[in-house]
């Protein structure tokens, strides 16, 4: 090999390199980008989806506290009873939540002895959940 074909060789190298990590640059983004939608699109769960719903529902409260008592009047009031006066489960009334608190309770559900409230991560989006959690804290001021 004479040098100029070792400068050649070296120069197509440095090419190659140069393609490849440019391609690989180039290519990441939008994987990462798939990739979040994709979870997005089959779990809405993500903490910066949460966040973004909280934020609307409270920024609307008196609409949402509506929506979270029809809700609960339908789906909640047979264990919590009327205007969370308690029954098979404690009462809601009168209490100081966190609003977090609320949400994840929810959404997990919650066990006391062999009394047993299901989760309702399935049946209710965050937005959902969040106007039911306004309507609770409303609760708060109830005898
Ligand atoms: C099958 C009965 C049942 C239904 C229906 C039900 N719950 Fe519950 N809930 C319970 C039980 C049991 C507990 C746990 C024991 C307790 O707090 O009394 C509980 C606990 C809770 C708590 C936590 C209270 C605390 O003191 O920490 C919240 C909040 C709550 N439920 C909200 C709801 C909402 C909102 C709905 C409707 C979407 C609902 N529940 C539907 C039975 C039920």
């Amino acid at each position: 090999m004479n040098t100029q074909n070792i400068l050649h060789a070296v120069r197509y190298a440095l090419i190659a390199l140069t393609l490849t990590s440019g391609v690989a640059c180039a290519v990441a983004p939008p994987v990462d980008t798939k990739e979040k939608t994709t979870e997005e699109k089959t779990n809405k769960e993500t903490p910066e989806y949460v966040a973004e719903m909280k934020a609307k529902v409270f920024s609307k409260e008196a609409v949402s506290v509506q929506n979270g008592e029809k809700r609960f009047n339908q789906t909640c009031v047979y264990c919590h009873g009327h205007q969370g006066s308690g029954g098979k489960a404690r009462k809601l009334q009168g209490r100081d939540f966190d609003s977090d608190y609320l949400f994840k309770t929810i959404t997990k559900g919650k066990k006391r002895g062999s009394l047993v409230m299901p989760p309702w991560k399935r049946t209710f989006t965050p937005e959902q959940r969040w106007e039911l959690v306004t309507y609770i804290m409303s609760l708060s001021e109830e005898k």
